[in-house]
């Protein structure tokens, strides 16, 4: 197959973020596990966030992070923007700068046109270019499935680093991008999707949070993540549970893809879906006026999705402007920070 006639979603079993091992299953294989001690790693796998954070010196740390995963779109420029668009993703959503990447690749060298690998890395580029990002090296393996990503290596300052963890009473919840891409990639495998919402949706999801992040700098910011795999509600229960405090959603304020929602009425809703609310929902109280598909919505694993920050009550209406003029344009405050009930997600 040469890169005109192919379609990569049709070569894969899974999808981009929805590829992901389930976090169940990720827990269960690291539990127990000796994990290294250094006084000079600042965020590491005891704490799971975004990216590991290794300090240099008093005013430099590193902020390291990996991703990659199989097609969830068909055209290869578009994939390789996206896995390159997602890689980077988790050094803005800590705060940090991304300087330098290197290649992840698998390629099945025996069923696929090396075109196709040309356009997939010619899209990453691209990507690493307007983040001002250089790539250092890389890695290719030959494999049955195609998968793309990038290990990237950023700056931080040690003292100004965003985790999950500092929720705070009061702050507003804001969202930078739309949900449901794994049901959209779900709808673009099953050839269901048309050209128009494709298009839409490839160019959200190969859009950087480089400009969300660098404009929440201006505000009062507490803590921040990225929506990827786990979904919405998966990505919240790392920043809720363990907070001390409570979170409570309104779902009508969620900037959702209308198709979506659609298509999830349908039951076209992917794996990882059912495997973020097995291992999550517990967390999470839905409102009877929520509905099931908004509730499928809630839980679809995304692929390079927006910025969640938790930020000072009185910011965040101008955090929300700013956002929007700056050209993210479907930010948008979904919830608030609450005293209780405690480690609870209340969506109404
Ligand atoms: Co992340
Ligand atoms: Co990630
Ligand atoms: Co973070």
């Amino acid at each position: 197959m040469t890169s005109q006639t192919i379609r990569l979603t049709q070569t894969v079993k899974g999808a981009g973020c929805a590829a992901k091992l389930s976090p169940g299953d990720l827990d269960r294989a690291l539990c127990g596990l000796d994990l290294p001690v250094d006084p000079n790693l600042l965020v590491g796998l005891d704490r799971a966030d975004d990216a590991g954070v290794y300090r240099v010196s008093d005013d430099l740390a590193l902020v390291q992070t990996i991703d990659f995963f199989p097609p969830m779109v068909d055209d290869p420029y578009s994939f390789g923007q996206i896995a390159a668009a997602n890689a980077l993703s988790d050094v803005y959503a800590m705060g940090g700068t991304p300087k330098t990447a290197m290649n992840i690749v698998a390629f099945p060298a025996k069923t696929m046109d090396l075109s196709v690998l040309r356009l997939v890395i010619e899209g990453g580029l691209d990507k690493m270019r307007e983040a001002g990002v250089v790539l250092v090296g890389g890695h290719t393996v030959e494999d049955s499935e195609l998968k793309y990503g990038l290990s990237v290596t950023g700056y931080i300052h040690p003292d100004r680093i965003l985790t999950k963890r500092n929720l705070q009473c009061g702050d507003c919840l804001v969202l930078t991008k739309p949900i449901g891409t794994g049901i959209i990639a779900t709808a673009i495998k099953a050839g269901l999707a048309d050209q128009g919402v494709t298009e839409r949706v490839t160019a959200a999801m190969a859009t950087l949070n480089r400009a969300a992040a660098a404009i929440m700098q201006d505000f009062s910011v507490h803590a921040c993540t990225d929506i990827t795999g786990f979904g919405f509600l998966g990505h919240l229960a790392e920043m809720t549970v363990d907070s001390g405090y409570g979170v409570r959603i309104k779902a009508a304020q969620v900037p959702v893809y209308p198709e979506a929602l659609e298509w999830a009425a349908m039951g076209l809703i992917p794996a990882g879906a059912y495997n973020n609310r097995s291992f999550r929902g517990s967390f999470v109280e839905f409102g009877a006026e929520v509905s099931q598909r908004m509730q499928d919505l809630l839980f679809d694993p995304q692929t390079s999705g927006g910025l969640l920050i938790a930020v000072a009550p009185g910011d965040a209406e101008q955090l929300v402007h700013a956002l929007r003029t700056g050209g993210v344009e479907a930010a948008a405050i979904v919830g608030e920070v609450v005293a209780g009930p405690i480690d609870r997600i209340i969506v109404e």
